[in-house]
């Protein structure tokens, strides 16, 4: 059995922080370390502590002065859009017929499906995302090369086929039942299978047509251990052709009630314009809303409220992603930056560690993983990032200011990229040094 003894600064939640002086919240140790063993967190905290309990034959990395954490989780991407991320000019509709659904055509070729997987997971290594709820293409084969590509790199993932039969190009139409058996297909071959976790995966209410919500509803009862994901409520456009669509839904999130859709792992992606009432409906079947900022800027979708769900009477579970493509950066770094500011926009405040609580425990509990990542905590797996909080002369120069760890994660979050992350290890093994940088 090999060792490792990863030393550095350690920073691992505990709890949500309340403010920036809720120190009990989280485990911070100045000289840290974390002992890794076939590919688990064995122990972390001081490293005094830790190197002692490793023994003389651990082998030792060190990193500091850098900062090791949970590696980053970002809770809805599209793996089929990584060539139209930053396409010009539209909001959600239009956008989705002018750009994506096109793309995601081309996922009709398995080679293409399995190239973009590669890259795409690349490209979250290289941003200090270890695990990532995820849209493939309506292809089988599109879903079976984004598992086969996490299987081989040991990460743990969730994703799904989209299923949608509707209000789309022909060629990424699926029929109720096609959707159906290559669901089952994929839930048989791929959940549970090395890290792979399967999300049941109806594109939107708009894009399946009621037959296929009934088939949803069906695998979502025959497979109730497994997540439903799915888009609500993220653009003005969307809400009214949905409630035209069905016309005897009080509202949208009436839709996949009445399909038996709500529960504790459904993530729900955007929840932009949601009532009162439908938000009492996720607060009330733990549905998780995800915030994704830098698409709903990039999108004109509108501004999550993310405050006023945390605070009201039936509070919301709240992730937060991405959305790439229709997001505009890979980094949740980046995306915590723009997060902030949707967040300032309301007259409100997000502080650096709930934002960091947020990018690894808090998305972790609320895609129900947290018992494997998302912490440092012994038994859970190794994910972890290194970060740099002087990794460009602009972040090297403020830093000469920076005196507590909240304006360092701050720091990190307002000018930090893929640049900030030194490393990652995935199930304890060094992923970003491993690389090998090409674009084929
Ligand atoms: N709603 C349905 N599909 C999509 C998608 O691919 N991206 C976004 N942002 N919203 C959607
Ligand atoms: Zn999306």
């Amino acid at each position: 059995m090999t060792t490792t003894l990863l030393r550095g600064r350690t920073l691992s939640f505990l709890r949500w922080p309340e403010s920036v002086d809720d120190h009990a919240a989280y485990a911070y140790e100045e000289d840290g370390a974390i002992l890794v063993a076939n590919g688990k967190i064995v122990a972390s905290g001081p490293y005094a502590q830790v190197a002692a309990r490793a023994g003389s034959s651990a082998r030792v990395i060190d990193h500091r002065p850098h900062l090791l954490m949970p590696g980053f989780i970002d809770a809805h991407v599209h793996v089929p859009q990584m060539q139209i991320i930053a396409s010009y000019g539209a909001e959600l509709l239009d956008w989705l017929n002018t750009y994506t659904f096109p793309e995601e055509s081309t996922f009709e070729n398995a080679q293409h499906g399995r190239r973009i997987s590669r890259l795409f997971l690349d490209e979250m290594i290289r941003h200090g995302t270890t695990t990532v709820a995820a849209y493939c293409s309506v292809h089988k084969q599109s879903a079976e090369a984004f598992f086969a590509e996490a299987y081989d790199r040991d990460m743990l993932v969730i994703a799904g086929k989209v299923m949608m039969d509707r209000n789309a190009l022909e060629a990424v139409h699926d029929t109720p039942q096609s959707s159906y058996d290559d669901t089952k297909a994929l839930i048989a071959a791929w959940h549970g299978k090395g890290r792979g976790l399967y999300a049941i995966t109806p594109r939107f209410a708009i894009t399946s047509t009621p037959e296929q919500m009934e088939m949803a509803q069906a695998l979502a009862r025959e497979h109730p251990d497994l997540h439903v994901q799915t888009h609500l409520s993220e653009n003005h456009a969307e809400i009214a052709f949905t409630q035209q669509l069905y016309p005897w839904a009080k509202d949208y999130t009436h839709v996949y009630e009445h399909y038996g859709l709500m529960g504790s792992k459904t993530l729900l992606g955007h929840c932009i314009h949601l009532s009162e009432r439908e938000a009492d409906v996720l607060s009330d079947t733990g549905s998780v809303a995800v915030f994704c900022p830098t698409s709903n800027l990039f999108l004109g979708s509108g501004l999550f409220d993310y405050q006023r769900f945390r605070r009201r009477e039936k509070p919301l579970r709240i992730s937060t992603a991405t959305d790439v493509g229709g997001g505009t950066n890979y980094s949740m770094l980046r995306t915590m930056d723009e997060a902030y500011k949707v967040i300032a926009l309301q007259g409100e405040k997000l502080n650096p560690f709930q934002s960091f609580w947020q990018i690894t425990r808090g998305n972790a509990e609320a895609l129900s993983v947290v018992d494997r990542v998302g912490t440092l905590e012994a038994g859970t797996d190794a994910d972890i990032v290194v970060l740099d909080s002087a990794s460009t002369p602009s972040m090297r120069l403020r830093s000469e200011r920076i005196k507590t760890l909240a304006e360092e994660l701050f720091l990190m979050q307002t000018l930090g990229d893929d640049r900030t992350v030194k490393e990652v290890y995935v199930a304890g093994k060094p992923a970003k040094s491993d690389l090998v940088v090409s674009n084929s």
